[in-house]
C-alpha cells in the first residue's frame, strides 16, 4: 500500500510588495533584506483570506488530480492564522468547494503545520479510515505582523498551497519524522485574542509576532539537518539519494546552511522565497506546487520535504513522486 501526492495546486494575493515598497515604510533597504534573507518580494493580502486562499488552492489542486470535491474524505488547513477561532478554516473551505462528504479540521503547527498535517493525513489513510486527503498550508501573516517593526515585517508574505493525497500502488511517502520542542515556544510567539472578562483587572497581550531572529536562525540550521539525517535513515536513504528537497522558505542563508551541513549542492535545493518571502505553512506546498507546474518533478524523483517553526516545531519527509 502507499500514500501518493497526487495534485497540487497554490494561490497568492494579487498585490505584491518589493523591498523597495517597504523602505518607504520602515527604516529598511532592498539590499539589508536581500543579503541578510533572500527575499526581493511578497504577496500581501487587500482583502484575501486564509479561507479564501485555501479554498483557491484546493480547487486548482483536485482539477490538477482529475478528481472532484464530493470525492474529499479528508479535508486538513494548516494555519496560525485563522480569521475566526471558530468555525475552523477547513469546515469554511469545505462548504465553499462543496465536498459534503468530507471530515474537515484545522491543524496549528506554525511553519511546520502543512508537513504535520500531512502527516496525520497520510496516518489516516495508511490505517485504512479513509482513502484520500486534501491538504492546505494557509496563511495571512499580515495580520499579525507589526508593520513599524522592521525586523519582522520584511520577512513573511501571505499565501496558500494545497496538494491532494491518495491510496495508490505506487510507492509515495517512504517515511517521516516530526518533533516538538515547546520549552523554546518563547523564540516566536503572537498572542490570539485578549482575555478579557468581569473577573480579571489587566490582562498582558501582545497581537503582533515577536521573534528572537538569531535564536530561530540557530535552531533552524542545528535541528534541521539533523531531522533530515534521521529521516534518511529509516529509510535507508542517503542524502545524495535525494533528487529535491523542498525546505520551508524562511531565509537563503538558513537553506544554505543546511546544505552545507548535509554537504548536498545548493542545486538541489529549490527556492521562491525570493518572490514569495516566508509564507509559513504555506510555503511548502506553494514551492512544491511551482515545481510540479514547471516539470521539475519526475516520475520516481526522490523529495524530501521539511519544515520548522514556531513552537518549536520541525519535521521531515521522504516521499517518491
Ligand atoms: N533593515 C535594516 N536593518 C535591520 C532590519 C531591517 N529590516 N532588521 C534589523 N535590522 C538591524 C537591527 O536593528 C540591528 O541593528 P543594530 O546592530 O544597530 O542593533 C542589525 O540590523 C542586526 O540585527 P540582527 O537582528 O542581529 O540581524 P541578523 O543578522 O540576525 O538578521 C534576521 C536578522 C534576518 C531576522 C536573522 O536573524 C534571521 O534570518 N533569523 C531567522 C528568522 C526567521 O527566518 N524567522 C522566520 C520565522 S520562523 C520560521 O519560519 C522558521
Amino acid at each position: 500500500m502507499s500514500v501518493r501526492i497526487i495534485g497540487t495546486g497554490s494561490a497568492l494575493p494579487q498585490k505584491e510588495v518589493s523591498n523597495e515598497d517597504l523602505a518607504r515604510l520602515v527604516e529598511t533597504s532592498d539590499e539589508w533584506i536581500r543579503e541578510r534573507t533572500g527575499i526581493g518580494s511578497r504577496h500581501i493580502s487587500t482583502g484575501e483570506t486564509v479561507v479564501s486562499l485555501a479554498a483557491g488552492a484546493c480547487k486548482k489542486a483536485l482539477e490538477n488530480a482529475e478528481k472532484t470535491a464530493a470525492q474529499v474524505e479528508l479535508l486538513l488547513v494548516a494555519t496560525c492564522t485563522p480569521e475566526q477561532g471558530i468555525p475552523c478554516a477547513a469546515c469554511q473551505v469545505q462548504s465553499i468547494l462543496g465536498a459534503e462528504n468530507a471530515v474537515a479540521f484545522d491543524l496549528n503547527a506554525a511553519c511546520a503545520g502543512f508537513l504535520f498535517a500531512l502527516h496525520t493525513a497520510w496516518a489516516y489513510i495508511e490505517a485504512g479510515i479513509y482513502q484520500n486527503a486534501l491538504i492546505a498550508g494557509s496563511e495571512v501573516l499580515s495580520k499579525i505582523i507589526d508593520w513599524d517593526d522592521r525586523g519582522t515585517c520584511v520577512l513573511f508574505g501571505d499565501g496558500a498551497g494545497a496538494v491532494l493525497l491518495e491510496r495508490g500502488t505506487r510507492p509515495g511517502i517512504l517515511g517521516f519524522v516530526q518533533h516538538s520542542d515547546g520549552t523554546k515556544g518563547q523564540v516566536l510567539q503572537c498572542d490570539s485574542r485578549k482575555l478579557e472578562n468581569p473577573y480579571i483587572s489587566e490582562s498582558q497581550y501582545a497581537p503582533y509576532v515577536q521573534m528572537d531572529g538569531r535564536e530561530v536562525f540557530a535552531f533552524a540550521v542545528r535541528q534541521v539537518p539533523a531531522c533530515i539525517a534521521e529521516v534518511l535513515e529509516r529509510t535507508g536513504l542517503t542524502p545524495d539519494d535525494v533528487d529535491l528537497y523542498v525546505l520551508h522558505q524562511a531565509n537563503r542563508r538558513i537553506i544554505e546552511g543546511i546544505s552545507r551541513r548535509l554537504s548536498v549542492d545548493m542545486q538541489k535545493f529549490p527556492m521562491n522565497l525570493d518572490r514569495v518571502g516566508n509564507m509559513s505553512s504555506a510555503a511548502i506546498p506553494v514551492l512544491l506546487d511551482e515545481l510540479h507546474r514547471a516539470g521539475r518533478l519526475r516520475e520516481g524523483m526522490t523529495l524530501v520535504l521539511s519544515g520548522f517553526g514556531a513552537g518549536l516545531t520541525y519535521g521531515a519527509c521522504v516521499l517518491r513522486w
